[in-house]
């Protein structure tokens, strides 16, 4: 049944279990590409929302969490710039799932970065996973649009404290998951929920509150309009820069740039192209697939277009969303030669 509502098998020991018990499926995790294997993470993830607000399972809830926070961790080091772009561009799943997902996929880049080992980063990528867990307890129903209730709203303060009674009832006791979800409403400058300040607050809740920020920004509410990547970068690097901890706030530019993986662009050749890989040490002209010929027609195959060339400037970002038309060719964007992953770490 967790197979068919999208789960992964979590070992060799697991899937021996399976093939004993009469299940047969092909093993298509090992040949999918990144970008497919991202959506399957994001189906897994909706599955246990799913399964807990629906009180179900509830055993299963943070074990299933934990395979997965272990295989995006595996997926986002083999190649981030896939993993993220796929999750910029899903617009089929709840805004808890998207959010939390790219929450968790910004967490291990700047965990990464900082030096956590794995260990380390697969509990903080179970905490950006599950650090709004506290607004789903108190969700009535599934809201698939993620507004909130006016009686929400007025409780907003306590989805962190929520948060961290609900894991605890689930079983989690590992102090940096829990710090983690407690803490990410705090800000170095003490403008967080419950006024912390910078010599309280651990690492990996440093690094969940900005990567909890950004993502929130990417993504539109029914209350607030999505900003590009740009916008929200500037927004944090120039009003907010010192409710973040700064180093992390430099990764963050550098590793994303300003049009990170799966922005969808218009260039000076009127072209709609994606976002595929951010060239190193260049934060505004990453490499990009170009979907459309000048007229807005698309084209079979996508090709590579070098942004630094003036007449292929970047020139406008385009909602993300324009781009399921062009999904299939979106896919076959990080399988080309040209997007050979880049040696940055
Ligand atoms: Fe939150
Ligand atoms: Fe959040």
């Amino acid at each position: 049944m967790l197979l068919l509502r999208g789960e992964q098998i979590a070992s060799e020991e697991q899937a021996e279990l399976i093939k004993q018990s009469g299940f047969r499926h092909e093993r298509t995790t090992r040949l999918a590409s990144v970008f497919e294997g991202i959506s399957h993470q994001s189906a897994s993830l909706a599955a246990i929302e799913k399964d807990f607000v629906e009180h179900r399972d509830r055993a299963t809830l943070i074990p299933r969490i934990k395979v997965l926070a272990r295989d995006l961790v595996d997926v986002a080091d083999n190649d981030p710039d896939a993993a993220f772009a796929n999750i910029h561009l899903e617009f089929v799943r709840s805004y808890t799932v998207v959010h939390s997902f790219m929450a968790a996929l910004v967490s291990s880049r700047l965990a990464l970065a900082r030096g956590l080992d794995r260990a380390q980063r697969i509990t903080l990528v179970s905490a950006a996973l599950t650090h709004d867990i506290g607004f789903l307890a108190r969700r009535k129903g599934f809201d698939a649009s993620g507004d909130l209730s006016a009686e929400q709203r007025a409780n907003i303060k306590c989805h962190t404290g929520d948060g961290v009674q609900v894991l605890q009832d689930l079983g989690v006791d590992d102090r940096l998951w829990l710090d983690a979800v407690r803490d990410h409403h705090e800000y170095l400058d003490g403008s967080g929920y419950a006024g912390k300040k910078e010599g309280e607050l651990s690492l990996a809740a440093r690094i969940l509150a900005l990567a909890d920020s950004y993502s929130a920004m990417l993504r539109p509410r029914p209350y607030r309009e999505r900003v590009v990547a740009r916008t929200a970068l500037e927004t944090l690097y120039v009003d907010e820069l010192a409710r973040y901890d700064g180093s992390l706030l430099e990764i963050l530019i550098w590793d994303f740039g300003f049009y990170p993986p799966g922005s969808l662009l218009r260039l000076a050749n009127r072209e709609i192209a994606v976002a595929i890989r951010n060239s190193p040490g260049i934060l505004d002209s990453p490499r990009v697939a170009s979907l459309t010929d000048p007229h807005g027609r698309p084209l079979v195959r996508p090709f590579a277009r070098d942004t630094r060339n003036p007449a292929f400037a970047i020139v406008d970002t385009l909602d993300p969303a324009m781009a399921a038309r062009s999904a299939k060719q979106i896919g076959e964007c990080w399988s080309l030669d040209f997007t050979a992953p880049s040696a940055r770490k």
